[in-house]
């Protein structure tokens, strides 16, 4: 839960307008009782993003995003959920209560600004050093790297003084504590040797954040040397598997998809070469928290890591990854060179352009080096190829995707359509595979279809309540929140109750603001979204509430039963008034008029 109470979110909240928010972001324009606009988390060309006053909540009807207003900020700007109160109490000069925190709560985010603090004052350090006489082999350095004065201060690019106790003291100075310097993984403690530098005499690249605060360093021996790069260590502030480097300034691109490649000097070379949409993953393979980000700025990937072995070994890895987030993905070839800052030097700005319009599908690079394991003289080789080659085509869910690889395979190998087709088709009904699509392992993508029965029940009789209001009172008296047993719909079905009973105007957004974390929000979301299609009849509406109740309800008795303790005679009185109650509501007749 967030640090502020409910009072003072819901005043924060209602002061600001969500239509004025988010068209601060995002075009929209009025159609009925809604407006519209293109979906700021997905690439699209047609708008299914809505934003509806009344509900004071939007909901994209492409991707699924949703929410309030804080879910909006917390999207779109990366904020943490206090970061979007902040911004919207500012906004609206509501003054926040200074005391609202837990004095844990408070000693956390005390401790996280106080890092954001000392890496700011590094970065700074750092940046004046390169400047200074104390600088100038690294800054030749960088200028022998080809990177203009300008790149330089664009990324903030600095310098690690040659005696290992160099920032220690300077921050010391600047009256930060030690233990406070130990977990900014600037500085490692020892008992004999005391306070040394992580980074000395190394020429500095700050890791921004998408918020433009600088959560870590890497740092580059200057020349050869061991190790090539050295990297802050994960602190509250850095995670590695969520951060980007160059993010902060690709999220601002009009590119449809960013490059994504290996390493610092990439990303630099790739954005001084006019290419603002290039980022990388730092020391270490994508994984799928990177893949999400992504997903979350809407954009597609060119994929431009070193086109040696290890290079495409990385690939390989990171294609499957995006592909489960959704993400296209196709691949540059940069050979002969090994990575996009030695092809750009090479040859040009404009030849990287064209290898980018003819960057390679990446199903099809897949296979490409997939052939390469296979001695396509001998039969049998060749055989087994294709056999894995049909295997992978396999895992399209969809037969026309097949389709268009089976033709793309034929035609680049001078196989058969037909015969290929064949294969594929053999081998889906040797192993039982049916066209449906497999449910994906993580992500934003995730499909309901793995919810089991109860949620599903649930969400659905959350979601007509919100729908139908009038449904209401012919069920009051027949379930109680607490049959809402599942996560995050205990907590809507106790406020909307709470709101029904009081008489209120439902509110959905000051539901969704009751949680502090992006997908709960955006499951909330879902539900006051959900428009409920499929049921012309008022009698279906009422076959179909009157079995989710009971549903709800049995589910919820049996879970009593199985907590009763034997000697509680009040509960087991409670149990059986509840068993009558439901016979009861299985003559019931719920009339919706
Ligand atoms: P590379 O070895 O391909 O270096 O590592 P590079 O990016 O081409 O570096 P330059 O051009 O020689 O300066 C790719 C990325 O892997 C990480 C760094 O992020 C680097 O940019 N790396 C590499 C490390 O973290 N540590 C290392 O020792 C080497
Ligand atoms: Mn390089």
């Amino acid at each position: 839960m967030p640090y502020y109470d409910n009072d003072i979110i819901e005043e924060v909240r209602s002061r600001n307008d969500i239509v004025d928010v988010i068209s601060q972001y995002v075009h929209l324009q009025k159609k009925g009782s809604s407006y519209f606009g293109l979906c700021p988390f997905h690439n699209e060309k047609t708008g299914s993003f809505s934003v509806t006053p009344s509900k004071q909540m939007y909901y994209c009807f492409g991707c699924g995003a949703g929410g309030n207003v804080f879910t909006f900020l917390m999207e779109y700007e990366n904020f943490t959920f206090s970061e979007a109160m902040e911004a919207l109490a500012d906004r609206a000069g509501v003054e926040l209560p200074k005391q609202e925190m837990s004095s844990q709560a408070r000693q956390e985010a005390d401790r996280r600004s106080r890092l954001f603090e000392i890496n700011k004052e590094a970065a700074k350090y750092f940046y004046s050093l390169l400047r200074s006489e104390k600088g100038k082999q690294a800054y030749a350095y960088f200028t022998k790297r080809e990177l203009s004065p300008e790149t330089m201060q664009k990324f903030g690019l600095g310098y690690s003084d040659k005696y290992s106790d160099d920032l220690y003291r300077y921050l010391r100075s600047k009256g930060y504590e030690d233990e406070l310097l130990k977990d900014s993984g600037l500085v490692t403690m020892d008992e004999r040797r005391g306070a040394h530098d992580k980074f000395w005499n190394r020429a500095m690249f700050p890791i921004m954040d998408a918020n433009n605060k600088v959560v870590a360093f890497g740092g580059r021996v200057m020349g050869d040397g061991e190790p090539k790069y050295l990297n802050s260590p994960e602190t509250m502030i850095f995670n590695k598997s969520r951060t980007l480097y160059g993010l902060h300034l690709a999220r601002r691109t009009k590119m449809p998809q960013f490059i994504l490649c290996e390493g610092y000097m990439d990303v630099i070379a790739l954005h001084q070469a006019g290419f603002d949409n290039a980022i990388a993953s730092l020391g270490t393979a994508l994984t799928s928290g990177h893949a999400n980000m992504i997903k979350r700025y809407g954009k597609d990937v060119y994929l431009s890591y070193d086109s040696d072995g290890a290079g495409t070994k990385a690939a390989l890895r990171a294609i499957p990854i995006l592909k489960e987030a959704g993400i296209t993905c196709k691949v540059i070839n940069m050979k002969p060179y090994k990575d996009p800052d030695e092809f750009i030097k090479a040859l040009g700005a404009e030849e990287y352009q064209r290898r980018i319009d003819e960057a390679e599908n990446s199903f099809m690079f897949t296979i490409r080096i997939l052939e390469q394991d296979y001695d396509m003289s001998d039969p049998e080789s060749k055989t087994a190829f294709y056999q894995e080659v049909a295997r992978r085509i396999l895992e399209f869910p969809e037969e026309l995707e097949r389709n268009n690889y089976i033709e793309a395979i034929a035609s680049h190998y001078q196989v058969g359509f037909e015969q290929m087709r064949q294969m594929v088709h053999h081998l889906g009904t040797k192993v039982g595979i049916v066209s449906e699509r497999q449910p994906l392992k993580s992500g934003i993508q995730k499909k309901r279809t793995r919810e089991d029965g109860m949620m599903q029940s649930q969400r659905l009789l959350l979601t007509w309540l919100v729908e139908r209001p009038e449904i209401y009172p012919k069920i009051a008296a027949y379930i109680e929140p607490a049959d809402f047993t599942e996560g995050i719909y205990a907590t809507v079905a106790q406020e909307l109750f709470a709101q029904f009973a009081a008489g209120e105007a439902l509110n959905p957004a000051r539901i969704v603001s009751m949680f502090s974390q992006e997908d709960e929000q955006r499951q909330v979301a879902e539900i006051f979204n959900t428009s409920v299609d499929g049921m012309e009849r008022e009698a279906d509406w009422e076959k179909a509430i009157k079995e989710t109740l009971i549903r709800i309800k049995q589910s919820s008795m049996e879970r009593k039963r199985q907590n009763l303790d034997a000697t509680d005679m009040d509960g087991l009185k409670q149990i059986i008034e509840d068993k009558r109650r439901l016979q009861e509501m299985e003559k019931l007749h719920i009339s919706l008029n």
